[in-house]
């Protein structure tokens, strides 16, 4: 298994603007804490130390960037910027066509009202939020067929964000592939815990697809942290560049939804990206209904200019090793601490396994959301629930799904903290883990319909 050794290089950029950071009590963090619900989705930034919610939307953008931010050219219809992001998304990503949206999801909506009819099924290397509830609110169902080791924390199978072939060939058969629209794939798989798709596996789902006339659809939002591991894992790639990678990976689908919030360096924006006229005449029809004109998407002149410009900065490999091994480098701290994380290390978080961390919460008494709640109160380090508040609700039956993985995510910010900061996160995490056996669980007293873990509140339980 590869590692990133962290004597060996330095972050390839210094720091030319800093944001000063809030240092709170236990007691400030115990009162916002209840007052937000024990849910860190609902607590103010500004009480929160080291951020490690999301890697979405909350990188550092480079002074290349911020110059490219005042050249927008803030058009209605026709902005300059459109045309130099659409030329980046050609010659990097290879798709013959763009609709810009205001974010991943926009995109997810347009290509799943697009092509699901109501009763069809998506197929799809394990679910993200977003994606399955807009596949599913086109009247789609949506069938995981990832690799089962992708289920379990501690296989330390290198690709585990790989199609199991023959869960996928089984669905085929079962339904017909006229009711499957397109496979669903995510490179990096964030579910599974940032894990990689291998491009072999790849491009059988392609040829598999090809005889079926079924389409591939890729989640591209960490595509080139992806690119990044085939690189260092998968033989005959280690001397091919991040963007002849990237470029392999998407000649392999019909098209790509993506949110620039993550690989592409921003803090806002996203945008699919197909090869198919038909579908892109639809789409740019329908993203003046949902995000605004296909030449904006619902995002302004510079926003559209900071992406194209990360396209640039993100397919650089230094950037990249930089990226992968600052998590590399908190993820093997905590491994020689004993804490039990998801193996092997991913791409944009750390995982942090609440089932072993706290064996004795059932599953219905939210381990997850409750060491997330207990990581912030320790050292106000933000934390996400990636578990059983996550999965949501079956929509046949309304029973919780109950997700073999039960985690709390450490998500690092790309270009934001330093070395120091991932110092203080395992600490922190350590002082909680000597206090495990203590930790009571928590109780939902409030579930919203969609995607409750950003809005759901809970209380301790006794
Ligand atoms: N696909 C994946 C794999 C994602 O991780 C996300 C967002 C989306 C699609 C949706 O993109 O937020 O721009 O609408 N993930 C964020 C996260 C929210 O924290 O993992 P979006």
């Amino acid at each position: 298994m590869q590692t990133v050794s962290r004597r060996s290089w330095a972050e390839p950029f210094k720091i030319k603007v800093v944001e000063p950071l809030k240092m709170t009590t236990r007691e400030h963090r115990e009162r916002v804490l209840t007052e937000a619900g024990f849910n860190t989705f609902l607590l103010r930034s500004e009480d929160v130390y080291i951020d490690l919610l999301t890697d979405s939307g909350t990188n550092a953008m480079s002074d290349n960037q911020w110059a490219g931010m005042m050249l927008g050219d803030e058009a209605y219809a026709g902005s300059r910027n459109f045309y130099n992001l659409e030329e980046k998304v050609r010659q990097y990503y290879g798709y013959k066509h763009l609709v810009p949206t205001h974010q991943g999801r926009g995109a997810e909506n347009l290509i799943s009202r697009i092509l699901i009819k109501p009763g069809d099924f998506i197929p799809g290397n394990m679910y993200f939020t977003t994606t399955r509830l807009h596949q599913e609110l086109a009247g789609g169902t949506f069938v995981d067929v990832i690799i089962d080791e992708a289920h379990d924390p501690a296989s330390p199978h290198p690709f585990k964000g790989n199609v199991n072939l023959q869960k996928l060939a089984d669905l085929v058969q079962r339904v017909g592939a006229a009711k499957v629209p397109y496979v669903s794939v995510a490179a990096t798989v964030n579910m599974a815990g940032g894990q990689p798709i291998a491009l072999e596996n790849l491009r059988q789902v392609r040829a598999f697809c090809a005889r079926q006339g079924i389409r591939v659809i890729l989640d591209a939002t960490r595509a080139l942290e992806n690119a990044y591991f085939i690189k260092e894992r998968e033989p005959g790639y280690a001397d091919r560049t991040l963007a002849e990678i990237l470029k392999e990976m998407c000649a392999c689908t019909d098209g790509c939804t993506m949110s620039g919030k993550k690989d592409l360096l921003v803090n806002i924006g996203g945008f699919l990206a197909v090869n198919d006229d038909a579908v892109f005449e639809e789409a740019r029809n329908l993203v003046v209904v949902y995000e605004g004109l296909h030449t904006y998407g619902g995002l302004a002149g510079r926003d559209l200019e900071a992406m194209a410009r990360g396209i640039e900065e993100a397919v650089q490999y230094d950037h990249m090793r930089a990226r992968i091994g600052q998590i590399y480098y908190v993820g093997e701290r905590l491994q020689a601490l004993g804490i039990p994380i998801v193996q092997p290390i991913g791409g944009h978080a750390i995982f942090v396994d609440a089932k072993r961390f706290l064996p004795h919460l059932r599953q219905l008494e939210f381990p997850a959301q409750t060491l997330a709640a207990e990581l912030y109160l320790e050292s106000g380090i933000r934390a996400m629930e990636r578990g059983i508040v996550s999965a949501g609700r079956s929509k046949e039956t309304g029973d919780h799904y109950y997700p073999k993985l039960e985690l709390v995510r450490l998500t690092f910010p790309r270009r934001v903290y330093t070395q120091a900061h991932c110092d203080v996160t395992v600490e922190s995490i350590q002082a909680v883990h000597e206090v495990r056996g203590a930790i009571k669980g928590l109780k939902m007293i409030y579930e919203p319909k969609y995607l409750r873990f950003f809005q759901a509140r809970f209380e301790h339980l006794p």
